[in-house]
């Protein structure tokens, strides 16, 4: 990373491929709240590296002072979004770096470490996870598929994204029906723009049309990520992926979840703990920076919503697959 971080900024996708370079954190704190990089993994990755530029400008050689520099930092950085739990696990794993007996440099130096081996950790996850999740997907298959979670969401392979990709790449001829995912639209603009440079047959949906197509049998299987999973399976993803679990489970067709393992939360018992991010009602009354409803509508917007885990078939992780009973198995 040298002293900076360079981002693809997805909010200007797919219209144009416009990279922001920075050496500061608060540009790397407004870079997740805005969503400009988005996706459990991603945002763990660039957290960890926004908590490591945080520290390069702490001018102090003072331990007592950079510390409490440093926690200022952190607290910004998970200030950002509250869902992925990838997010938290990364800054906490920077901070042990920063824990050490060491000469502040040393420590900027432990940090920067850190950071760059959380962003190869992510990354080898979700590209072995594919590997796992593959087998699950069989020659002639259509996977319906929600949000993004390619290489976009994760700086690697893609959790469920990757497992279809890696299906494509071993020659099995598959379809994916890709969700548009309103209110931001992940699914058409992140999703549809790496499904078509990998070359893979697609066709986009309004998120309203899974079911109809779930029942005329032209769905085989269920693919999403994940931003948190609680220690009984429950899972935290984009809104709409509960009520794809039930479709599933009501048209008899599986239900996966690809996810790394630095997105499970052994900490909460069930998913009913986990934090659900609201974000602005303009995302909903608005499409993009057109408005479509009228002026002074109330609109919601929970981002995140939890599946139980009775309506999933598995979970797809780096560490192989997890099937019930998730307490034991996820252990
Ligand atoms: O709000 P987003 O775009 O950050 O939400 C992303 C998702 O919900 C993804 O499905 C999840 O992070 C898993 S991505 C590998």
């Amino acid at each position: 990373m040298g002293n900076k971080v360079k981002i693809l900024d997805q909010t200007r996708l797919p219209q144009a491929e416009v990279y922001l370079e920075t050496d500061g954190y608060e540009t790397v704190v407004s870079a997740i709240r805005e969503m400009r990089v988005r996706g459990a993994p991603a945002i763990g990755v660039l957290g960890a590296y926004g908590l490591a530029l945080g520290a390069l400008k702490i001018q102090t050689q003072n331990h007592r002072m950079f510390h409490s520099e440093l926690e200022k930092v952190r607290q910004a950085l998970a200030a950002t979004r509250p869902t992925a739990r990838n997010l938290f696990g990364a800054l906490d794993r920077v901070m042990q770096a920063a824990a050490a007996d060491k000469t502040v440099e040393e420590i900027k130096a432990a940090i920067v470490a850190a950071a760059v081996q959380i962003h190869h950790d992510e990354a080898d996850a979700t590209c072995k996870l594919s590997e796992f999740g593959s087998e699950l997907i069989k020659d002639g298959f259509t996977i319906l598929t929600h949000c993004n979670t390619g290489t976009l969401a994760t700086t690697g392979c893609g959790t469920a994204l990757g497992c279809i990709k890696r299906a494509f790449e071993q020659g099995k001829k598959i379809k994916v029906m890709a969700t548009e995912t309103r209110p931001l639209l992940q699914g058409a603009r992140l999703t549809a723009w790496e499904l078509k440079q990998a070359g893979i047959p697609f066709n986009l949906i309004t998120d309203s049309m899974a079911g109809y197509f779930m029942h005329l049998g032209r769905v085989n299987c269920v693919i999403t990520g994940a931003d948190r999973i609680a220690a009984n399976g429950d899972t935290a993803n984009k809104i709409g992926t509960y009520s794809l679990a039930v479709l599933a489970h009501e048209n008899s067709l599986p239900f996966y979840i690809a996810a790394p393992t630095s997105t499970i939360d052994l900490s909460l018992k069930t998913g009913d703990s986990i934090p659900i991010e609201e974000r602005d009602p303009e995302e909903v009354t608005h499409i993009q920076t057109m408005r479509i409803a009228p002026e002074g509508v109330s609109a919601l917007n929970p981002s995140f919503d939890v599946t139980p885990n009775r309506y999933i078939s598995a979970i797809i992780t780096e560490r192989g697959i997890v099937r019930a009973p998730y307490d034991a198995n996820l252990k």
